[in-house]
């Protein structure tokens, strides 16, 4: 799937019609709220290939593979997969099921916590969804203190 596509289809719409009735039902509710929802033009821009070191980098690879390329201790993140309408807030609430694997794997494993900003989510979620920066995702694309943690992984 052409992330483009997702970007200029998928999202505008995710977006909107939350937004659309949430305003109508929110209507005579708080303004503050009212306001902050429609301030869509916050949202980060949304970069595949900056997801892409990210996914490796942060670790997601380690359990999650991508084009056949990491571990197998949850699900694969391919973008063919994938439902075309994930809507990202969906993707994270999803993702914090995992999160006590995940915590328990970097301090064991690295010694702290991974930090994300919301750029960094954001292009996260791009990479995920993207098959273009998805194909040319090898192990090539793995730092070496990842590929270490897979590689000392029980198999
Ligand atoms: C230590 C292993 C581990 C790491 C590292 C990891 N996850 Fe997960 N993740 C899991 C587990 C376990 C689940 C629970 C559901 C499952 O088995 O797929 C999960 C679930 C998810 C889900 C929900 C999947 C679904 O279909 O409901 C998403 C999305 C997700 N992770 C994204 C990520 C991202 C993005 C990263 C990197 C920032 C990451 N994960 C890193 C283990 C991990």
């Amino acid at each position: 799937m052409n992330f483009s596509r997702i970007r200029f289809l998928a999202l505008p719409v995710l977006f909107t019609l939350p937004l659309i009735s949430v305003s109508a039902s929110l209507a005579g509710a708080s303004e503050t709220r009212t306001t902050i929802v429609e301030d869509t033009n916050n949202l980060p821009d949304m970069d595949p290939e900056r997801g892409k070191h990210l996914f490796a980098d942060r670790g997601c690879v380690v359990c999650h593979a991508v084009n056949n390329v990491g571990g197998h201790t949850a699900a694969p993140m391919n973008a063919t997969s994938l439902s075309q309408t994930t809507d990202p807030f969906d993707f994270f609430a999803r993702m914090w099921r995992g999160a006590d694997q995940m915590l328990a794997l970097q301090n064991h494993n690295l010694g702290y916590q991974v930090d994300f900003s919301g750029q960094d989510l954001a292009d996260i979620f791009a990479f995920v969804h993207d098959r273009e920066a998805q194909e040319n995702f090898t192990e090539g694309d793995l730092p070496q203190h990842i590929r270490d943690i897979i590689d000392n992984m029980p198999r």
